[in-house]
């Protein structure tokens, strides 16, 4: 048991962790979600983890870090349960509408160089319906309920494990356009009429794509286009 394995990690990294080192907890008492948020992390049933990486990459880029995350958590939970799962902006994934899986990368630079960066994930195996918490219960499914069967952590781990390392090199031998038009074939973004919360500010539009920052870009009903940087995202009629 641990607060949180992003804090940790993040611990080890400044003491001088090398790129590669996984935290990996049974449970957390902290685990966090992003904007605030917490993570409902209890023991036995799912996957908590911390990954240190720095790579060689000016800051700027640093969200695509976070897109490379998502595209390899959405592969290994293909791969392991056989059900496609969407990725919604900015990292959320999502099975039947609700959210398996969610993401919180933490970076640590200066302006012209990285540090290192914290990909932390956490995934829903095998969560009980009746163990969410009330408010979260019909927002946040589990591998376990899709599919209905168990899902083994151990396997599950090393699939993501390697889904992240290949998408990781993928990233350094094909650059930023490979790792984007992974994400838009998890997120089927394009074109969706979309409604954005963002810093108390709601905005409704089309979403017409990501940009490689990783922002979304968000036509208004006034025509204009407009930059979303942080925010959550609801599918209007849906
Ligand atoms: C979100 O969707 O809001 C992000 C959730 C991220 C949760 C994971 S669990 C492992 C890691 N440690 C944390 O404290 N948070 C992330």
């Amino acid at each position: 048991e641990i607060d949180s394995t992003n804090s940790k990690a993040y611990e080890l990294a400044m003491e001088g962790a090398e790129e590669g080192e996984v935290v990996v907890a049974e449970s957390q008492t902290r685990g966090r979600g992003r904007l605030g948020r917490q993570w409902f992390s209890p023991p036995y049933v799912n996957l908590y983890l911390s990954i240190i990486l720095r790579p060689q990459i000016p800051p700027h880029q640093a969200s695509m870090m976070t897109l490379m995350a998502a595209v390899a958590t959405a592969e290994a939970i293909q791969s392991s349960s056989g059900l496609r799962p969407t990725i919604k902006w900015p990292n959320d994934l999502l099975l039947s509408g609700r959210k398996v899986a969610g993401l919180l990368n933490e970076l640590h630079s200066e302006a012209d160089q990285i540090h290192f960066i914290i990909l932390g994930i956490g995934v829903n195996l095998n969560t009980e319906v009746r163990m969410f918490p009330k408010e979260i219960r019909g927002k946040a499914t589990s591998l376990r309920i899709e599919k209905g069967e168990g899902v083994s952590r151990k396997e599950f781990f090393q699939t993501l494990l390697k889904t992240l390392e290949n998408w990781y090199s993928i990233f350094f031998r094909e650059g930023a356009p490979a790792i984007l038009n992974a994400w838009r074939g998890w997120a089927n973004l394009q074109g969706r009429l979309v409604r954005i919360t963002s810093f108390g500010d709601t905005l409704i539009g089309k979403a017409i794509d990501i940009d490689s920052d990783g922002a979304l870009i968000l036509e208004t009903m006034d025509g204009k286009q407009r930059r979303i940087l942080a925010g959550d995202v609801e599918y209007s009629g849906e």
